[in-house]
């Protein structure tokens, strides 16, 4: 198929689509090189195919997606991939999409921002059975990432990320509420999450902080922008690419994000799940996104004894221990310890919650509530001793950026 990529209203090149695979199989004129997806090389003009073909590919819902090889044969196709042209790359996260050749499609009138999308996709990924006549695949759901069974919503007019946890405990719902209690109180800039619940289980919504007018630009697609070499930090090669972006305020951001994922025990902050906020037109660039998907953490797939241990915690983006990333924090002056003093009574309401029982015992409650306040302490101790930055060390730094696979 032969069509344009273009972002929001602006033709950025010329490309063509295998049908059968998916995969780009020529980029042809490429009009507006500054409008390529951020780290995509280009030299006397030609885009760098690889590198296209993988962040269009990235679109994709991720083969490992909870749920999905049900999903696939309910929708009698091979693979996720086979969706994006299905929706014309249509995301709720960004402004890309692709415009087929003898179509004269605008984005004021297919965008998902401002224009209603089908929910047969999202009921499939949900579990529903194929609808007979008339499938429409016309829907976000299709360039949706991450490894949780999620869907977006239309509720009261606006859009809605709705997230499932991973088995047994199904925590990562509850702990998006705690995270951004945690937040709240600290006030760290995030993304509200409540808790609802669908046939007995437990999901996470959020509100789309994407709007028609910026849209996010994942860390992951910022580190592309430079070649790191051996002797630097993955944590100063992320901000010398935000140097050479012009990306402002880097360091406060990073301080509040390793301090929350720290305190919770984040075990998935890789670099898709944070970003940067961007004026699609203009490509200026708007400040960090506010923190979202903190959901897998405070042991949410470990038993009580484990977690009272704090053992086989993983790490990301930047260092692979906890207690090391925290060394790259520059200034902790702005915690407010007094305000995290209720924290463990919020924790036990809200992992309390009606229906809660039949995942969460009260050994697991006492064990995570008791992990929490302990890191806190730990923390306040650090910040109190004003233990020398480190973010030249390449020392426990993370080599390669994988999200957590939920099914394996
Ligand atoms: N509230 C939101 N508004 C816009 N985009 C979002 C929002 N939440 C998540 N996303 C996008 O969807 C992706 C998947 O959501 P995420 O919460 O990270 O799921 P998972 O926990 O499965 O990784 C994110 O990487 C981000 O690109
Ligand atoms: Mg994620």
């Amino acid at each position: 198929m032969k069509c344009t990529l273009m972002h929001k209203r602006i033709a950025v090149a010329e490309m063509e689509l295998d049908d059968a695979s998916g995969f780009i199989q020529k980029i042809g004129t490429v009009y507006a090189p500054e409008h390529l997806p951020v780290g995509i090389p280009i030299r006397k003009g030609l885009a760098d195919k690889a590198a296209l073909n993988e962040w269009w590919l990235d679109r994709s819902i991720p083969a490992s997606r909870s749920g999905i090889r049900e999903a696939l044969e309910t929708l009698e196709i091979t693979s996720t991939k086979m969706l994006l042209s299905r929706c014309y790359g249509l995301s709720l996260s960004d402004q890309y999409w692709i415009c087929p050749e003898g179509l004269s499609l605008t984005w004021d009138s297919i965008n998902f921002f401002d224009n209603d999308f089908s929910e047969d996709v999202g009921d499939v990924l949900f579990g529903a059975d194929r609808k007979g006549d008339g499938f429409n695949f016309s829907s976000p759901d299709n360039t949706s990432d991450g490894n949780l069974k999620k869907r977006w919503k239309v509720i009261n007019g606006k859009n809605y990320l709705v997230k499932g946890g991973s088995k047994p405990f199904c925590q990562q719902p509850f702990n998006e509420v705690i995270a951004v209690g945690i937040m709240e109180r600290l006030e760290i800039p995030h993304v509200s999450y409540e808790l609802i619940w669908m046939k007995n289980e437990p999901y996470s919504v959020c509100r789309d902080f994407v709007t028609g007018n910026a849209e996010l630009i994942p860390a992951w697609r910022i580190l592309k922008i430079q070649k790191k070499n051996n002797s630097t930090s993955v944590y100063q090669h992320f901000l010398h690419c935000c140097k050479a972006l012009g990306i402002k305020d880097v360091v406060p951001f990073l301080d509040r994000m390793i301090v929350l994922d720290y305190i919770i025990a984040n075990e998935d902050r890789h670099l898709n799940n944070f970003g940067v906020l961007r004026k699609a037109e203009t490509l200026e660039w708007l400040g960090f996104a506010p923190i979202y998907d903190s959901g897998s953490c405070l042991g949410y797939d470990k038993m009580p004894a484990q977690i009272r241990l704090e053992k086989g915690v993983v790490c990301k983006p930047f260092k692979n221990h906890h207690m090391e990333q925290l060394k790259l924090v520059s200034d902790f002056s702005w915690i407010d310890f007094d305000r995290l003093a209720d924290i463990g009574g919020f924790i036990e309401s809200t992992l309390s919650a009606d229906g809660a029982k039949e995942y969460m015992d009260e050994d697991r409650i006492r064990a995570i509530i008791g992990a929490v306040k302990g890191r806190i302490r730990q923390l306040s101790q650090l910040a109190m001793r004003h233990a020398p930055v480190q973010t030249f060390s390449t020392r426990d730094d993370v080599k390669e950026n994988i999200a957590e696979d939920y099914n394996s």
